[in-house]
């Protein structure tokens, strides 16, 4: 009998080989989400250096590529908890690979020293109990170069039981008009069976108190939001 994984990064080792080809037809607005969330950290990069970009919970490269189609000369560390996932991200980064550093580990255990321009994560913070991300995004905080960005495309809970059942119906139908099956569903609930998604509001209060300036919601439909801060300059 396979045991049962006992960490998000052991279920994303499972998941590692058919992960990508759902990724459209499972995140409704795809575009607006991840653009939104690239649009977010590149706006205060600097441009006479090329900028360092940590990506949280990178999976096979999906958000990091898209940050280096807009900065193709970032300096890029990939970290995640699944060495399968990252065994993915050379076919999708190509040449940009060679420059790119990978960090296999836990968030909070592994952050590497930066300093950081940019911190980005998608869908992966959820996986965390609420203390955990905030210790993670105050740690975020102090890996950031001063006046750099954190940006989280995350999951997040409805701020109510009858809203979160609400974001759950909707993106069942977002899913299925989109052309995801009976199986992709099943699949999909299997990776989500860690997921420990927090609304948008408390996390946003979290990367206030924190000490994140300009906090904000820059995008959201039902179950998908992209926030973050700045640390002050
Ligand atoms: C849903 S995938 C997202 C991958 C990628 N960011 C994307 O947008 O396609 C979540 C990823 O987060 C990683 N992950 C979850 N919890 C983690 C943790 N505590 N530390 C590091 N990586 C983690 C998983 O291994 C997985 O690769």
């Amino acid at each position: 009998m396979v045991a049962s994984p006992t960490t998000a990064g052991e279920l994303f080792d499972r998941f590692a080989t058919t992960y990508d080809a759902g990724r459209r037809k499972l995140i409704p607005h795809f575009e607006a989400f991840y653009g939104t969330a690239v649009e977010v950290a590149t706006l205060t990069l600097p441009e006479a250096r090329a900028p360092r970009v940590l990506d949280i919970g990178a999976g096979t490269g999906l958000l990091s590529a898209l940050v280096l189609q807009a900065r193709p000369d970032a300096d890029l560390t990939l970290l995640d908890a699944s060495p399968a996932m990252l065994e993915h991200a050379p076919e999708r980064l190509g040449d940009a690979w060679a420059r790119c550093t990978t960090v296999v580990g836990d968030a909070l255990d592994a952050l590497p020293e930066g300093p950081f321009d940019a911190v980005v994560s998608a869908l992966a913070i959820h996986h965390l109990p609420d203390d955990r991300k905030q210790a993670l995004y105050r740690l975020v905080l102090s890996r950031l170069a001063p006046g750099g960005v954190f940006v989280n495309a995350e999951q997040v809970a409805g701020p109510t039981a009858s809203l979160d059942a609400r974001y759950v119906e909707r993106w069942l139908v977002h899913t299925t008009q989109l052309g995801a099956t009976e199986h992709d569903h099943a699949e999909a609930a299997v990776r989500m069976s860690m997921d420990l998604p927090a609304p948008v509001e408390s996390q946003c209060a979290w990367l206030r108190d924190a000490g994140y300036v300009d906090v904000d919601c820059f995008f959201k439909s039902w179950r998908f939001a992209v926030f973050g801060g700045w640390r002050p300059a």
